[in-house]
């Protein structure tokens, strides 16, 4: 029987975002980030060898373009010397219309699932480097709980790994938004944003949320992690406001989803909000709050979706 290797990886939401590249061909970024891995979502992804000509990938059972993934396939060609084309099967658990980016959970589980295939040294730190290849953001979905991805200055120094491997009851409730608009790729959202004037100066302050946001979670100061990572997520998107192109992934819903977990922080609730590469919101709270959190803004927003996310586990095998 044909070996099939089945791994399972959850998506992360930064706290300390990603958000810019030193190096494009390697994904190595201008910033350390820091995330935590989420329970709800989730990907699937089983790899076998194949005869056929070319990579090959079936995404929730339809054959879809695999130009990125065989890129991405190459680069453990390259390392480990040239094997058969691969099937990759991949169940996403990351609904679409939440706008949550799967290519975290999706690079992280092909990766695990390419060591098991090619029966290489089950080493975090080396799949992380090779998860961030496929997507900067899948470094960090190898680790459960909270991982940081130390930036460092190539292929070898930069990986992430746990940095804090326990639930501290931080709650992520989702709020779904959809846009008419055209979504702008996080690879080239970055890119511009790292033409703002001011764009230096956010990744100066991101070192020092960073070391902030560290002593925060070990204290499991919810307020402190909600206070730093809405400033440094609300940096990231100014920054794309005063790129040489101007873009934003906000969209009214957006704004009027940020201002109302700002008024409910305002009448004592721990709500905070981050936002990446989309109009969605993660609403930052803890396990005590989140449905009074929840109540209020069902009822605010009415035609919203929101899902509740909390702490998810590791990169394993299914
Ligand atoms: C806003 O990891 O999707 O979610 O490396 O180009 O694939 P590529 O980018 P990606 O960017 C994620 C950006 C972010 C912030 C974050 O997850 O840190």
């Amino acid at each position: 029987m044909t070996k099939q290797v089945t791994a399972r990886a959850h998506t992360n939401i930064a706290l300390i975002k990603y958000w810019g590249k030193e190096n494009v061909a390697l994904n190595i970024p201008t910033t350390s980030s820091l995330s935590m891995t989420l329970d709800q979502f989730y990907t699937t992804t089983t790899v076998e060898f194949t005869d056929k000509a070319t990579d090959e990938l079936i995404l929730n059972s339809v054959s879809t373009d695999s130009t990125r993934i065989s890129k991405f396939l190459d680069c453990f060609r390259e390392k480990h010397g040239d094997f058969p084309k691969v099937l990759v099967t991949s169940e996403n658990h990351v609904p679409t219309a939440a706008g949550l980016a799967s290519s975290a959970s999706s690079f992280s589980a092909l990766t695990g699932a390419m060591f098991g295939l090619l029966d290489l040294p089950q080493d975090t730190q080396e799949m992380s480097r090779m998860a961030r290849k496929g997507s900067g953001s899948a470094s960090r979905s190898i680790f459960g709980n909270f991982a940081v991805w130390n930036k460092g200055n190539d292929d070898e120094s930069s990986f992430a790994e746990s940095f804090y491997d326990d639930d501290i009851h931080l709650t992520m409730i989702v709020a779904e938004i959809s846009s008419a608009q055209k979504k702008m790729s996080s690879t080239k959202g970055m890119q511009l944003a790292q033409t703002a004037p001011t764009y230096p100066e956010w990744v100066r302050k991101s070192a020092d949320q960073l070391e902030q946001m560290k002593a925060a979670i070990v204290a499991k100061d919810i307020e402190k992690i909600g206070l730093i990572a809405q400033d440094n997520a609300l940096g990231m998107h100014e920054q794309n406001r005063r790129s040489l192109e101007p873009f934003d992934y906000f969209t009214t819903q957006t704004i009027e989803v940020v201002e109302f977990a700002k008024q409910c922080y305002r009448e004592g609730l721990l709500a905070f909000v981050t936002i990446d590469a989309g109009p969605n919101v993660k609403i930052i709270t803890d396990k005590a709050t989140e449905q009074k959190l929840l109540q209020k803004f069902r009822s605010n927003f009415p035609d919203l979706t929101f899902e509740v996310a909390h702490a998810g586990e590791c990169l394993r095998y299914v």
